[in-house]
């Protein structure tokens, strides 16, 4: 399976909002095989087509990762309600290497959207679960972690990045 290339900060094309998907074709599941498999190498948890260059409402995550791989695909999701508020600790990005920090998040979330064969679906989603799903569909609103937390917190990673750039 040939594998994709993860966008990363500061590329402006993560900052888009993404295009709802209309049509979900043999080209969608090939891609989603290929994010599937970009995913898992990473490793990650969680991957929205954004991240790879593809401008669609559509997200694939795995909470157990290698334990017993469950890949879950979430087309056009959309967040219908939130609950409570927990600290994500630590949170990270594919899409923003070498950083991570603590994301103020709700702590259950249902969302609805539909699955790769196009069967809408409706899911509760608490803790660990909620967090991800909040990440991804973020992305899928153009929004990264790092828009999420403190501007000093912030202003430090943009200027280790710049550092990284000049010095490449
Ligand atoms: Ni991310």
């Amino acid at each position: 399976m040939e594998k994709l290339e993860i966008v990363t900060y500061p590329d402006k094309f993560l900052s888009q909002p993404t295009q709802p998907l209309e049509d979900i074709d043999a080209q969608v599941q090939d891609m989603i095989e290929r994010m599937s498999a970009t995913m898992y190498e990473a490793p990650g948890v969680g991957l929205a087509a954004i991240q790879v260059g593809w401008n669609k409402s559509l997200l694939i995550y795995d909470v157990f990762r290698d334990e017993k791989r469950s890949l879950h695909v979430l087309i056009n999701p959309k967040i219908i309600s939130r609950e409570g508020e927990v600290l994500s600790e630590n949170e990270g990005c594919l899409s923003v290497p070498d950083f991570r920090a603590d994301v103020k998040r709700a702590s259950a979330v249902t969302v609805e959207g539909y699955n790769r064969k196009g069967k809408p679906i409706k899911l509760d989603a608490e803790d660990f679960l909620a967090i991800v799903l909040q990440h991804e569909i973020d992305h899928l609103n153009g929004t990264l972690f790092i828009d999420r937390i403190s501007s000093l917190k912030r202003q430090m990673y943009k200027r280790s990045v710049k550092k990284k750039l000049r010095a490449k």
